[in-house]
């Protein structure tokens, strides 16, 4: 598709950065520039700077720069092309008619697509709530009422109601080009028949596709869209318009289906996909690391999970992600686990995740029976030519090198000089490795890191002293959901009080006591005992404290500080 010149002038014309801008950030006038917090990543301070004279953003944080066109691409994360129209349409500028291409006859015959798409998933929600098997189904599933809304979920029946009300509207071809009806013997029927639909969407959260999951024994498990012209399986992601919103920790999680997809955002893990039945694909990678700078891969527990999980890691590693592989244990997948086990047993798990080398030299391990001595030997040969080619990547990484050569020595025996021998040559001395690694754990990004870290830091602060104060009782758990706290370790405490596993908190208890924060101390001392009006004037002293920061998730924990001073109220009023 060709767009021409004349059209990006005249958006790039029309478009003031500065006001384009506004509409997603609170810009600051300062001086000549215009200031604000940077959307692309974590900070207290300012340093995402608009230059209405240049028409160019830049972060002295994270060096993110360009023009308007850039600025949407990166904050909605689409392309070039989408990134155009999406500043026509708020700038009112007609896309291009004439094009030779016919540009605009292929948007249109695309928007058509979509439309049906998004016609048809309005069809099944509504369905759904009409048909008590598909409602008990998602039910015994263990997915709640919220979930149905925020994936749109649905239920194909056997009915022509659906085509016979979109004929109406839409040609024959469309209906057929949009995946969601066949042709067989001149007549055309729907594709999806008593099936729960999962609808996938575009990054504008537009119906592309669908999932379908069979609720008989008809046909396959799951029936999706075939690839359209607006769907691709190897460029999408399922969940990927909600999980670019709610990373953790920067991270992106990966699993393989649907379901684990649903029911890890209904624990509050929203930073989950599903690489939609096949293993990740680079395109996917590439989209991931857009948003994200680490990927835990969580697959299913079986053979083809595990095969499935080192294409992964490779492609992920290939395209500069940070990735983890987290294994399943006792279920056969994040779905069943969570459902099982719950919050508290998964992070753990996520605690354990293995590194690029350690999963692969576990797999390894694997194949070999290494209680005989000799077999032992082949699986260090193995897993040392496997360190070696991993060194030779433009992106290795000696920390990691030199955990897998500790995990390989205390797996077999064999002490961390051979080993270390065996992979950098006869010279190596333990010594000049801990050298290496010191020259690597400096930074290379290293401004960045440092401001990161220092946000991180006040997040993780104030997070602790909410997790503080339910822990001492001055606020209540049920205040807060798991999804307040950003880091996986707040995240691990909110859930073990959650769970009250007693020990544990007994144990953080103590360890929140020596915390010594001019915050903790006002309300460890101040807020129990104490009447209503001093609670609710030192919640809003709280709050306001909060809310001075810019961050989301601070954001989120003032308004929810906001709900409890809003309780005390009325529990003033009620007395
Ligand atoms: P699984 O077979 O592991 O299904 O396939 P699941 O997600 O655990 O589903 P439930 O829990 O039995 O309902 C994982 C993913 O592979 C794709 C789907 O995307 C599915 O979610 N798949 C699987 C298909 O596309 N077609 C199939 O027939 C099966
Ligand atoms: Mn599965």
């Amino acid at each position: 598709m060709s767009i021409d010149n004349n059209f990006i002038n005249e958006v790039k014309d029309k478009a003031n950065i500065v006001d384009i801008i506004s509409n997603y950030v609170d810009l600051k006038n300062n001086g000549s520039n215009y200031k604000s917090c940077c959307p692309f990543h974590n900070e207290n301070t300012p340093s995402f700077v608009v230059s209405e004279n240049k028409q160019i953003f830049k972060c002295f944080g994270c060096g993110k720069s360009g023009d308007v066109i850039k600025f949407i691409e990166e904050i909605e994360n689409v392309d070039f092309i989408e990134a155009l129209k999406i500043l026509a349409e708020k700038l009112n500028i007609e896309l291009p008619q004439n094009n030779k291409e016919g540009y605009s006859t292929y948007e249109k015959a695309n928007a058509e697509l979509k439309e049906i798409n998004t016609e048809s998933a309005r069809f099944f929600y509504k369905n759904l709530i009409n048909t008590p098997t598909a409602i008990d189904y998602l039910k015994n599933r263990g997915i709640l009422p919220e979930m149905i809304k925020e994936f749109g979920i649905g239920y194909a029946d056997n009915s022509f109601d659906l085509l016979n009300m979109l004929k109406k509207t839409f040609p024959t071809e469309s209906l057929i080009g949009s995946g969601v009806f066949v042709q067989k013997n001149e007549k055309i029927y729907s594709r999806f028949r008593n099936r729960i639909m999962f609808p996938i969407f575009d990054s504008r959260n537009k119906v592309i596709a669908f999932g379908g999951r069979q609720m008989d024994d008809y046909g396959p498990k799951y029936l999706n869209s075939p690839e359209t012209k607006i769907f691709l399986k190897k460029d999408n992601l399922y969940g990927f318009h909600i999980a670019k919103k709610n990373l953790i920790n920067k991270s992106i999680f990966l699993v393989e289906g649907y379901m684990d997809v649903i029911k890890m955002h209904q624990f509050g893990y929203k930073n989950t996909v599903a690489s939609l039945g096949t293993s990740l694909t680079i395109e996917q990678a590439k989209l991931i690391k857009k948003t994200a700078d680490k990927l835990y891969i969580i697959y299913d527990s079986d053979n083809a999970g595990i095969q499935a999980s080192l294409r992964a890691l490779e492609i992920a590693l290939q395209e500069g992600l940070e990735v983890k592989v987290v294994s399943i244990l006792e279920a056969k997948d994040p779905d069943e686990f969570l459902s099982k086990f719950g919050n508290v047993s998964f992070e753990k798990l996520l605690d354990k995740a293995d590194d690029y080398l350690i999963f692969n030299i576990k797999n390894i391990k694997n194949k070999y029976k290494t209680d005989l001595e000799s077999q032992k030997i082949d699986f260090l040969k193995e897993s040392v030519e496997f360190i070696k080619k991993y060194l030779n990547k433009y992106n290795s990484s000696h920390i990691f090198v030199e955990n897998a050569i500790y995990f390989l020595a205390t797996e077999s025996g064999y002490s961390i000089k051979a080993i270390g021998q065996d992979i950098f040559g006869k010279y190596f001395s333990i010594k000049q490795f801990s050298k290496n690694d010191e020259i690597e754990r400096k930074p290379s990004r290293s401004d960045l890191n440092k401001v990161m870290y220092f946000d991180e830091f006040e997040i993780d602060k104030k997070e602790k002293m909410i997790l503080a104060n339910i822990i001492m009782g001055n606020i209540e758990l049920e205040y807060f959901s798991i999804n307040d706290f950003s880091t996986r370790e707040n995240r691990m405490i909110y859930a073990n009080i959650f769970h009250k596993n007693s020990k544990e908190t007994d144990h953080l208890k103590e360890y929140y006591s020596k915390i010594e924060s001019e915050e903790m101390y006002i309300l460890k001392k101040n807020m129990r005992n104490i009447s209503l009006d001093k609670q609710i004037n030192k919640f809003e002293e709280i709050q306001l404290r909060l809310l001075e920061s810019i961050d989301e998730s601070t954001l989120d924990l003032a308004l929810t500080i906001g709900q409890h001073i809003i309780n005390l109220n009325n529990k003033k009023i009620n007395k």
